[in-house]
């Protein structure tokens, strides 16, 4: 294993709680399997699947004040389950503290919960890895 994908896995294993961390370990593991089997980067989808849940430990309250900091936009079906913005502050999070560069990497984080017309196959994996753990 990377020296990346061992430092992320510790620092997950720090934020969410042991149901959470085994889930995340499940998705990247079935993230990786899918990257085998259709030509995508493994280690990429790994990373992907290990921070696509990292802002999940925050409650709605949270998220929502993140967004405000940060000035990640709010939408109304948003703002009435805040739960759905763990995919965008993920996403930020993934950037700015877990110091993911790559934009495919961040985009299927922010997309995992609810996907999107034309989704690369990096995105198809991270949604689908979830969908089946
Ligand atoms: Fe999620
Ligand atoms: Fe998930």
């Amino acid at each position: 294993m990377s020296d990346v994908l061992k430092k992320l896995t510790r620092e997950m294993e720090k934020v969410q709680e042991p149901k959470r961390f085994v889930h995340t370990q499940g998705v990247e593991y079935t993230a990786a399997a899918l990257a085998m089997r259709y030509g995508e980067d493994v280690e990429r989808a790994q990373v992907a699947g290990l921070l696509h849940d990292c802002a999940k430990c925050m409650g709605n309250d949270k998220l929502l004040s993140a967004c405000e900091k940060h000035h990640i936009p709010v939408t109304d079906v948003e703002r009435r389950n805040p739960y759905l913005l763990h995919a965008k502050v993920g996403s930020y999070l993934a950037k700015k503290e877990y110091k993911v560069e790559d934009p495919e990497i961040l985009s299927a984080i922010l997309y995992h919960t609810t996907g999107h017309p034309n989704m690369t196959l990096l995105e198809k994996i991270i949604f689908t890895a979830d969908y089946i753990e």
